[in-house]
C-alpha cells in the first residue's frame, strides 16, 4: 500500500490522488476518481502519459534502453531461450519445466494444419493481396471455425491460444504460397516451430527445403525479440478490442491490422524499401538524412525513433550483431547492411537526431536478416506478427483475468458546433 499522494489544484480547490509505484519503481498518479471528484478528464492524444493498466509481463526503461520479459533481460532470453519457451513465459508467467515445454510443443504440433475449408479462402484473395490483409482476415475467420473457443466467460482461453500459436505460421506461409502461385505446403510436425515455417514457405511438393541451423536460429531470435513490447499500438488494440469481451481470434485479427501500419510493424518493410532506394541511387545516405530532417514525409528515416526508447533500442543492438554474424556465415545482402550502418552513423552524429533522442529501433536491421534468408519483403511484417502473437495473447489473457478489468472507453473534449438549428434539405 502506498501512502504517497499527488495534489491537484483546480479552480481554487485541492484534490489528492494516490501515487502508485511499480516493481521497477515507475510511478503513476492514480486518476481513476478524477472525473467523479473534479468533473474533469485528462487529455493526452497518443496516450504518451497515460497508463491503461498494471501489467506484470514486460518492463521497458526507455531512457536506459532496457527491456525485460517477466523480469528476464531480453539479452538473456534471446541468447538462451527458444521462441516457444519465450511464448510460455509471456503467456503463463514462468519459464516452462521440461514437461510443460514438451506438452506445449506436442499440443502445438497437434494443431498446425488448417481446416481444409479455410484453404478455400486463399483462392478468393487476389494474388497481389498484401499478406497482412490475408492473415488478418484468416485469423479473424478462425472464430467461425472454432466457436467453442469464443466463450466470453473463458478467461483462460487455452484451446484458442494453442490453435492460434499453431496455425499462424501455416496461415502466413499459405498467404505467401498463394501470392506466388505455388501449392500450399502442409506443416511437417517432425520439425521445430521456425523450421516448420521455413519449410512451409520454401519447400514445394517436388523439392524439400534444406534447413540451415544458423538461419532457423536467426529467425528464432528475431521472433523472440518481437514477442512482446508492453502497451504498443497493436497490443493496446488487442486489449481494447478484447475489453468488449470480443473473442481471442477477433482480438488477434485486430492486432494484426494495427501492426500493419508503417509507423508500427510495417516499418520493417519500409526500412528495406528505403535502403534499396539508396542502393538504387535515389540519393546518398547523407542526402536521405537531410531530407528526413527537413520533415520530408517520403524520406522519414524508417526504423529510427521510438515513443518509449530515448536510447538505443536493445533489440536493435542484438539484431545488428545477429545480422553481421549471419551474413558472415551465409553471405548475401551485405551492401544493404553497409548502407544501414552508414545511415545510422550519420544520424547518430547529427544534432537533429541527438536532440530528439532518435536511435535505431527493432525494425532498422531486422529486414536485412529476413532478406538474407529469402523472406520476401511483403512478408516482413507478417514475421513481426508471428513473433508478437505470444505477447498479444499474454496481454489479452492478463487483461481478462485482471480484477480492474473494464471495457476500454476513452473520453473526449467536444469541440464541434453547439445548438445548431436543423433545416430541411431544400432550405440549406
Ligand atoms: N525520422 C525523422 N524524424 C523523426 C523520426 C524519424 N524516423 N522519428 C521522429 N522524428 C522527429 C519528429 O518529426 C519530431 O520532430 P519535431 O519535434 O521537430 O516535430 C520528433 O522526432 C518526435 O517524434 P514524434 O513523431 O513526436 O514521436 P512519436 O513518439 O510520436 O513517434 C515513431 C514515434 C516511432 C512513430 C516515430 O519515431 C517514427 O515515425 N519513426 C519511423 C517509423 C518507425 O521506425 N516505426 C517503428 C517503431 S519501433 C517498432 C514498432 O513499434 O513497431
Amino acid at each position: 500500500m502506498t501512502t504517497e499522494t499527488a495534489t491537484l489544484h483546480i479552480e481554487g480547490d485541492s484534490y489528492e490522488f494516490p501515487v502508485i509505484t511499480g516493481t521497477e519503481n515507475e510511478k503513476a498518479v492514480d486518476l481513476r476518481k478524477l472525473r467523479s471528484t473534479t468533473g474533469m478528464i485528462t487529455l493526452d492524444p497518443g496516450f504518451a502519459n497515460s497508463g491503461a493498466c498494471r501489467s506484470s509481463i514486460t518492463f521497458i526503461d526507455g531512457e536506459k534502453g532496457i527491456l525485460k520479459y517477466r523480469g528476464y533481460t531480453i539479452e538473456d532470453i534471446a541468447q538462451k531461450a527458444t521462441f516457444l519457451e519465450t511464448a510460455y513465459l509471456l503467456i503463463y508467467g514462468t519459464l516452462p519445466t521440461r514437461d510443460q515445454l514438451d506438452d506445449l510443443k506436442y499440443q502445438i504440433k497437434c494443431h498446425t494444419m488448417l481446416h481444409e475449408d479455410i484453404k478455400r479462402f486463399y483462392s478468393g484473395f487476389p494474388k497481389k493481396a498484401h499478406p497482412m490483409a490475408v492473415c488478418s482476415a484468416v485469423v479473424g475467420a478462425l472464430s467461425a471455425f472454432y466457436p467453442e473457443f469464443t466463450d466470453p466467460d473463458d478467461t483462460e482461453a487455452d484451446g484458442g491460444i494453442i490453435r492460434l500459436l499453431a496455425k499462424l505460421p501455416t496461415i502466413a506461409a499459405c498467404s505467401y504460397k498463394h501470392s506466388i502461385g505455388q501449392p500450399i505446403m502442409y506443416p511437417m510436425n517432425n520439425l521445430e516451430y521456425t523450421q516448420n515455417f521455413m519449410q512451409m514457405m520454401f519447400a514445394t511438393p517436388c523439392e524439400d527445403y534444406e534447413i540451415d541451423e544458423s538461419v532457423s536460429r536467426a529467425l528464432e531470435i528475431l521472433l523472440i525479440l518481437h514477442a512482446d513490447h508492453e502497451q504498443n499500438c497493436s497490443t493496446s488494440t488487442v486489449r481494447l478490442v478484447g475489453s468488449s469481451q470480443a473473442n481471442l481470434f477477433a482480438s488477434m485479427s485486430a492486432g494484426i491490422s494495427a501492426l500493419w501500419g508503417p509507423l508500427h510493424g510495417g516499418a520493417n518493410q519500409k526500412v528495406i524499401e528505403m535502403l534499396e532506394r539508396i542502393e538504387d541511387g535515389d540519393g546518398s545516405a547523407e542526402n536521405f538524412v537531410e531530407r528526413a530532417k527537413a520533415g520530408d514525409d517520403t524520406a522519414r528515416l524508417m526504423g529510427f525513433g521510438h515513443r518509449v526508447y530515448k536510447n538505443y533500442d536493445p533489440r536493435a543492438q542484438i539484431i545488428k550483431k545477429e545480422c553481421r554474424d549471419l551474413l558472415d556465415k551465409i553471405g548475401g545482402q551485405s551492401k544493404l547492411l553497409e548502407i544501414a550502418m552508414k545511415l545510422e552513423e550519420i544520424a547518430l552524429n547529427d544534432d537533429y537526431f541527438a536532440q530528439r533522442k532518435l536511435y535505431p529501433n527493432v525494425d532498422f536491421y531486422s529486414g536485412i536478416i529476413y532478406k538474407a534468408i529469402g523472406i520476401p519483403v511483403n512478408m516482413f511484417t507478417v514475421l513481426f506478427a508471428i513473433g508478437r502473437l505470444p505477447g498479444w495473447i499474454a496481454q489479452w489473457r492478463e487483461m481478462r483475468q485482471d480484477n480492474d478489468f473494464r471495457i476500454g472507453r476513452p473520453r473526449q473534449i467536444y469541440v464541434g458546433p453547439v445548438n445548431q438549428e436543423f433545416k430541411p434539405v431544400d432550405e440549406r
